[in-house]
């Protein structure tokens, strides 16, 4: 087998494999954030891409789709629960959300976690080739970088970190704290979303690793052949963003903005459309969404016919108990306030629990006179950079939680501490009110940022830094 200069390593492929009525299994490209955001980087030659196939015991030999080198790592159905569903989103991802919702420390699942990142570690080993590059992405792999540098101390790597990095007080509650950090410090480059992230993880690098830190860069100790080896690895801020043409030019489709006149029309023409697009987690505060909408239809300030609030909570996890427990609680609060408040003719909440193909999410978008992106916590959160780059006319109004990654470039939006029920409420009707002026004011500079710096911009800025770092080892060799 031919190995990959550039070897993407990533708990998912990007593709999702589907079986026709008549049997015949195929793949097609999924249709996630972070496939979007390679596809520049994947469309070269020598790439490959190391992930699972998103089902049980799928043992399968590497493939070539749209021009890159597949290489699927098997994971068994108890991999799933203990790796997945346990250690990657039971305790990591509340821990890293701020505990949102409360981790679980199981041993059993660190040990799963530890058995797979060792094969992915692997399969990434024997893909890449002599001095290549291996890029890294996320928490469920945060062991890769330090395993597969035992493995291939002639490849460079980097790491990019799509979820947001807890401060040290809740980080220390980890009780594989020391080995999570000397996973990550395996790495060359670890990318996070925004400055705080970064300053974070070097916190906690100081603290529990004692090692020292100066700005970007961290001085990564370890001992060898029983003399101090030193080396430097970069920790900083690459914040992720869209592939803002592609989304422009669906907003600019016919087809599409029919599409978006008819959702209106299909809402009975209501004159304010609010929505919420979230994968249903419970980092998104999609609870205190419905609660402030809920309110606000109570007091009289908003009222059915005059407002619609539209909330697509794409299916997530849902083997995983918070992630069950959430839905329940969210579909009977829709159920309450639709069943207070609904006429024959209209609909308070239209609540829709599927995923939706990009033109139809655009024509939401188009749709929407308000944007509610009211996380918790988020990374990043590109939902808002999309609504952002469809409202081509610089009409709309986002609002946006204070706690979302994107906040930090998207200054110009309605900010909003979600945990705050009565300010969230001023603000919603704040946006369903602004004028046209003030809209167009600050959707142009939303815009701006957005545009100026894309995904591709993202792919660039973090690969560039990761090959300084690999010219610079090779020549010494
Ligand atoms: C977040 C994470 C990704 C993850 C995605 C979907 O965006 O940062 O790593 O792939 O959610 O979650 P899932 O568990 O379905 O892969």
């Amino acid at each position: 087998m031919s190995r990959a200069d550039l070897v993407v390593v990533a708990n998912r492929l990007p593709v999702d494999r589907v079986i026709a009525p008549d049997g015949e299994e195929s793949w097609r490209r999924s249709p996630g954030g972070l496939v979007t955001a390679l596809e520049p980087v994947m469309r070269k030659p020598d790439r490959a891409w190391v992930g699972w196939g998103g089902q049980p015991d799928l043992d399968i030999e590497p493939f070539d789709f749209e021009g890159a080198r597949l290489v699927p790592v098997p994971l068994s159905a108890p991999e799933i629960e203990s790796y997945y569903e346990g250690f990657a989103n039971g305790t990591i991802w509340p821990l890293y959300h701020d505990v949102i919702a409360a981790p679980v420390y199981r041993r059993s699942w660190w040990e799963s976690y530890v058995q797979v990142n060792r094969r992915f570690a692997q399969a990434a080993a024997d893909a890449v080739e002599q001095g290549g590059v291996v890029w890294v992405q996320d928490y469920q792999l945060q062991l890769v970088p330090k395993l597969l540098r035992e493995l291939r101390p002639d490849v460079t790597i980097g790491y990019f970190h799509h979820i947001p990095f807890p401060a040290y007080g809740l980080y220390s509650q980890l009780p594989w704290r020391r080995q999570v950090l000397e996973g990550l410090l395996g790495a060359d480059v670890i990318g996070f979303q925004r400055q705080a992230d970064a300053g974070n993880f070097q916190r906690s690098v100081r603290r529990v690793l004692h090692h020292t830190t100066r700005s970007n860069e961290i001085v990564v100790t370890s001992p060898q052949d029983g003399k101090e080896d030193s080396r430097v690895a970069i920790a900083k801020a690459y914040p992720i963003s869209i592939d803002a043409q592609s989304y422009i030019e669906l907003a600019q489709d016919p087809k599409v903005r029919a599409r978006a006149v008819e959702i209106r029309e299909q809402l009975g023409n209501p004159k304010t459309i609010l929505l919420g697009v979230d994968r249903l987690d419970y980092t998104k505060g999609i609870r205190h969404r419905l609660k402030a909408f809920g309110e606000l239809l109570q007091d009289g300030r908003l009222t059915v016919g005059d407002a619609t609030l539209v909330q697509v909570a794409s299916p997530s996890r849902q083997r995983v108990d918070a992630y069950a427990e959430l839905r329940d609680e969210i579909e009977l609060t829709v159920g309450r306030i639709n069943g207070d408040y609904d006429t024959m003719h209209h609909t308070a909440i239209r609540y829709l629990h599927q995923g939706f193909p990009r033109e139809e999410m655009v024509a939401l978008y188009l749709a929407a006179d308000v944007m509610l992106v009211t996380a918790l916590r988020d990374g990043m959160n590109l939902v808002a950079k999309e609504y952002v780059a469809a409202r081509t006319d610089n009409t709309g109004v986002l609002l946006l939680s204070e706690f979302a990654g994107a906040a930090d470039e998207l200054t110009s939006a309605l900010l909003v501490n979600p945990h705050d029920i009565g300010g969230l409420k001023d603000l919603i009707m704040r946006a369903v009110e602004m004028s046209p002026g003030e809209q167009s004011r600050r959707m142009r500079a939303l815009r701006r940022r957005v545009l100026e710096h894309d995904v591709e911009d993202w792919s660039h800025d973090i690969l560039n830094d990761i090959d300084k770092i690999r010219t610079a080892r090779n020549a010494r060799r």
